[in-house]
């Protein structure tokens, strides 16, 4: 009896302390902090549900993970002071949604003199910040690949359908929603989906170019004023993401237009409002930011840095950067985005 009650004791003190016990066997806790710019932001509260559940499957008997997630309330100081308690409360892996992608500077810092690991993700530092200590990585996406892709789609779409050029002046007149100053992705997804629609013969005409700080509500107020501007001359709304373009969407149901007076609207990130919209016809496409993909990686990532393993370097780039690859989604494979939706939310966790 006491040598059971013993050996039990015993289990749980080790099992408390992670310690090994005589058998060799370990149990480690793995404490992943996760910190976001924003808790409003859609697309980075899907990613970020996503990295939990991957997490989740990375347990084992030998391995519980716990992952605490946090937002900087679109304040770097916020969010560094909250970097710091993660880090007083013994977190092993930081995963960083930078505010300001220029100021990673403290948080940087307190990790490495801590030696945590931090995988930046969604909002790139530059690389000189990136490079600072060897235990920095990034976890996003090319977003010059997202802006051509956009570009690709639209002028696929408007040069199929020529009563997209509703005055017949042989010009698309449209307007541009844009993500944020500064943002990467904003600065090249407007850049490369205006050159790319340019270089697939559709000739353009800008109307205005508008920022509403990725948010569906404030692009429903900008595209309110530019209905009252322009009415119907609008024939092409280009949105940085998909909620400035559901913002669109809203502000044209709102309006009361008829269809065929509506603009064609494309986004990017493929979140489940958007395919709806698609499918609904109240958008036109969008390019799918495979959230999905970047759980992943990072999940991948935190649970190798914490065994002191090598990462997969074939997977990266300079040794540090992992980007995902967007995909195309409009009215041709619309179905299989939600598809694979639906079974997501199911749990199934697909991928399209
Ligand atoms: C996404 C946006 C999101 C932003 C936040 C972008 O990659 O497409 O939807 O608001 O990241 O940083
Ligand atoms: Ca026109």
């Amino acid at each position: 009896m006491a040598i059971v009650l013993s050996a039990i004791i015993g289990s749980v003190v080790l099992a408390l302390s992670g310690c090994s016990d005589q058998s060799g066997q370990t149990e480690k806790t793995l404490r992943v902090g996760v910190i976001t710019y924003s808790q409003d932001d859609p697309f980075i509260n899907a990613l970020t549900d996503e990295l939990k559940a991957h997490l989740k499957t990375m347990e084992s008997e030998e391995r519980r993970i716990i992952v605490s997630i946090k937002s900087g309330n679109d304040d770097q100081q916020e969010q560094n002071e909250k970097v710091e308690e993660m880090i007083d409360a013994g977190c092993d892996v930081l995963c960083v949604n930078l505010v300001d992608r220029t100021a990673p500077y403290r948080i940087i810092r307190m990790a490495r003199n801590e030696k945590i690991p931090v995988i930046f993700f969604n909002r790139e530092p530059v690389k000189e910040d990136l490079m600072q200590w060897d235990k920095l990585y990034y976890v996003g996406c090319d977003a010059e690949q997202s802006g051509i892709m956009q570009g690709e789609i639209a002028a696929e779409y408007i040069n199929s359908h020529p009563e997209v050029d509703k005055n017949e002046d042989g010009k698309i007149q449209y307007v541009l929603l844009e993500g944020e100053a500064g943002h990467q992705d904003a600065i090249s997804r407007t850049e490369y989906s205006v050159k790319t629609l340019m270089k697939n013969d559709v000739s353009l005409e800008k109307l205005s170019y508008q920022f509403a700080d990725w948010n569906r509500g404030q692009a429903e107020n900008r595209m309110n004023r530019l209905i009252s501007q322009y009415g119907t001359e609008i024939e092409l709304v280009l949105s940085n993401n998909d909620e400035m373009a559901l913002g669109a969407v809203e502000a044209y149901r709102k309006v009361g237009y008829i269809r065929k007076d509506w603009p064609v609207i494309f986004g990017i990130d493929g979140l489940e409002d958007a395919l709806e919209a698609v499918k609904a016809g109240e958008m036109q496409g969008s390019i799918y930011n495979d959230r999905v993909d970047q759980a992943k990686e990072m999940a991948k990532m935190a649970v190798t840095l914490f065994e002191g393993k090598d990462l997969d370097q074939e997977s990266l780039k300079d040794g540090r950067y992992y980007f995902s690859e967007y995909k195309k989604v409009d009215g041709s494979n619309i179905e299989e985005y939600l598809n694979a939706e639906e079974e997501e939310a199911d749990g199934k966790n697909m991928e399209p």
